[in-house]
């Protein structure tokens, strides 16, 4: 067992993990976390897609052992003081979901995408989604929901 330290959604946590333990288990089990979905656990689908220290990760492909001293945020802190994040408040108004079974790495990943570029163009989007698979949108729905959240949050922040 090794000991880890971490943050997960701005909550400090500190856990005894075997060295193998992969971190979207970690989350899932441990932490309670299951808006971290496995799909395939072979690094091929993003749907436990999270963000280590701001950046999109694929959790079944990092160790737990791996987030000791990082910033981790899963979907489920997305949302702040009981408001969606603009990502989620695009997917919802752009329909950028059907079984909602990707949509957690999705949004994640798209997290991941508007840090880095914040006025990504439809090419763009599809390039860094490539990642994450959806079996039922056919995807348009998405890149429409992340070029909304983008001039949502290019909006915020010109604004403030
Ligand atoms: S469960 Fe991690 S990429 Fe599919
Ligand atoms: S909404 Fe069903 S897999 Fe994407």
């Amino acid at each position: 067992m090794t000991r880890i330290s971490l943050s997960v959604n701005g909550v400090q946590h500190e856990a005894d993990v075997e060295p193998r333990t992969l971190l979207a288990y970690f989350l899932r089990e441990r932490l309670g976390l299951t808006g971290t979905h496995i799909g395939c656990d072979t690094s091929s689908c993003g749907a436990c897609t999270v963000l280590l220290n701001g950046q999109s990760v694929k959790s079944c492909t990092a160790l737990a052992v791996q987030a000791d001293g990082a910033r981790v945020t899963t979907v489920e802190g997305l949302a702040e003081d009981g408001d969606w994040h603009p990502i989620q408040q695009a997917f919802h108004e752009h329909h950028g979901l059907q079984c909602g079974f990707c949509t957690p790495g999705m949004l994640m990943a798209s997290v991941g995408i508007l840090s880095e570029n914040p006025d990504p163009t439809d090419q763009e989007i599809r390039h860094a989604l490539e990642g994450n698979l959806c079996r039922c949108t056919g995807y348009q729905n998405i890149v429409n929901a992340v070029l909304a959240a983008a001039e949502d949050m290019r909006s915020s922040a010109a604004a403030s």
